[in-house]
This record gives structure tokens, C-alpha cells and sequence, in this order.
């Protein structure tokens, strides 16, 4: 039996990518409050062993660069050695390059740092999970997405960025349409604008009421949506 069985329930193991600040630490924490154990992924081992300590028992650290192929194989392999399985995958981090540039000059390194970063790194986590998710039937997958890349958004600021996040959102689809009927949810979500580095100190929405959403779609209960984009738990428009 594994150590996590208590009688008929599993104690859900959930891992946040970029988890050491900003809405990721947010999201960390609300998981941590809802009994999970929470495998906080952050790029600098130090900040996310700082963040871990802050959450408790329940959260612990990894070293994680989506960005790396090499650096997600060792993560996914160590939260599949120490937790014994992942339930729970947040696609928190993100980088956003080109704030405020025009689309004809915005230059190849942040289109390819946007795409590395917020399209490639989630698919390769998300090529890693699924067959542990399916064999188990369980699994939640929350992209965190922005409006910005979606094309009912009469606007954007960082089109490297929005584009970035535009093809995530269609991967999330991609991904739900694969595993409808398996027990594994794929859902994207817009969290608003977050008083984050990404979102500055004068954002509308504190890190934990824009971790709202995503806490909620990483813990739906069976049978609940997948496939879609949400903001404030609503369906929204791709
Ligand atoms: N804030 C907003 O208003 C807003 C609005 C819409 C959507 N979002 C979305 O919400 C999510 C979180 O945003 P945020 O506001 O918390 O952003 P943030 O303040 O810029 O934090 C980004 C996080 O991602 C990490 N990260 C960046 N590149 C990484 C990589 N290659 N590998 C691993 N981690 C990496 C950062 O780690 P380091 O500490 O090492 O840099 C940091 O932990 C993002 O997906 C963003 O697109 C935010």
C-alpha cells in the first residue's frame, strides 16, 4: 500500500512551476490549506527551499527550468521517487519578455524565451505526468493562461507573449480532447491582473485572490470540465 492510502482516500501530490513567488507561491499555499502535499518548482533551489519552509510539512522544494528538457526529467523523477505520484499539475511559470514592444520589433530571443517558456516547457511536464495520470485516473493539469492570448482579447501588451500564451491555450485543448474520459482534467485559466513582478505593485487583484481560479480547477471534482479557459471559476471565450 503506498504510504499515502488512509483508508479509502490518497493524500494528492501536486506540483507548481515556478512556485517560489508570485501567483505560484499563492497557488502553492491554498493547495498546502487544502491537505495537498505540494511540490513547489522553482528555478533557484534556494528560493523554493525558502518558500517551501514558509508553507510547512506539506510543501517541499525542487529544482526546476521548464526550459531544460534535462532539468524537467530530474525533477519529475524525484517527485515520482519522494511523493511516490504527482496528481496535481500547476503550469505556473511563465516569462513574459516583451512588455510594451510593437509586434515588428519584437526580436527572435523573447519570441523563442515566450515560447520556450510558457508553450514547450508545459508540454514537455505535461508529456512527463499523463501516463502516470491515466494509469492512476487522476489527474488535474491547470495552464496558467492570460486573456491576452486569446483571440476574443481586443488587446495585448506583449504579443511574443500573447502568441505564446495563445498556442497554450490550444494545447490545452489538444491535451483535454486526448484524455476525456480517463479521469485526467486539462483546463486553462486567465487568474486577472495580479499584484506580481509580472503584474507590478499596482494590479487590481492580490496573489491570492488571482489564485483563486486555479486552485479550484487543480482540485474539480470528478466528472468536472475540461477543456475549456476559465476566469473568476466562469467559462470565457478562447
Ligand atoms: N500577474 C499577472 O497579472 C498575470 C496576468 C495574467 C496571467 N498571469 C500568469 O500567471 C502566471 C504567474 O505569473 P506571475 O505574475 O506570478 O509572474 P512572475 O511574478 O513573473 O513569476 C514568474 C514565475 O515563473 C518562474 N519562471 C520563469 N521562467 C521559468 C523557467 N524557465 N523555469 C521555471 N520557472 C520559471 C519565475 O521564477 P524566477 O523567480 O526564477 O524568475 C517565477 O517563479 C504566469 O503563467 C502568467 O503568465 C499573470
Amino acid at each position: 500500500m503506498s504510504r499515502h492510502a488512509q483508508d479509502e482516500s490518497v493524500r494528492r501530490v501536486a506540483l507548481v512551476t515556478g512556485a517560489n513567488r508570485g501567483l505560484g507561491e499563492a497557488i502553492a499555499r491554498g493547495l498546502v490549506t487544502r491537505g495537498l502535499e505540494v511540490v513547489i518548482g522553482s528555478r533557484s533551489v534556494a528560493a523554493g527551499e525558502a518558500t517551501a519552509a514558509a508553507l510547512g510539512d506539506s510543501a517541499w522544494a525542487v529544482s526546476l527550468d521548464v526550459t531544460s528538457a534535462a532539468s524537467v526529467a530530474a525533477a519529475l523523477a524525484i517527485v515520482t521517487e519522494r511523493a511516490g505520484r504527482i496528481d496535481v499539475l500547476v503550469n505556473n511559470a511563465a516569462a513574459h519578455p516583451d512588455f510594451g514592444v510593437p509586434p515588428s520589433t519584437v526580436t527572435d530571443a523573447d519570441v523563442q524565451i515566450a515560447l520556450e517558456t510558457n508553450l514547450i516547457g508545459p508540454w514537455r511536464i505535461c508529456r512527463g505526468v499523463v501516463a502516470a495520470m491515466r494509469q492512476q485516473r487522476y489527474g488535474r493539469i491547470v495552464n496558467v493562461s492570460t486573456r491576452s492570448g486569446t483571440f476574443s482579447a481586443t488587446w495585448s501588451n506583449a504579443p511574443a507573449y500573447g502568441v505564446s500564451k495563445a498556442a497554450l491555450n490550444m494545447f490545452t485543448l489538444q491535451f483535454a480532447n486526448e484524455l476525456r474520459g480517463t479521469g485526467v482534467l486539462v483546463n486553462a485559466c486567465c487568474p486577472g491582473v495580479v499584484r506580481t513582478r509580472m503584474g507590478g505593485p499596482t494590479a487590481e487583484l492580490s496573489p491570492d485572490e488571482g489564485a483563486d481560479t486555479p486552485i479550484w480547477l487543480a482540485t474539480l471534482d470528478d466528472g468536472g470540465p475540461t477543456g475549456q479557459m476559465f476566469a473568476d471559476r466562469t467559462a470565457i471565450e478562447w
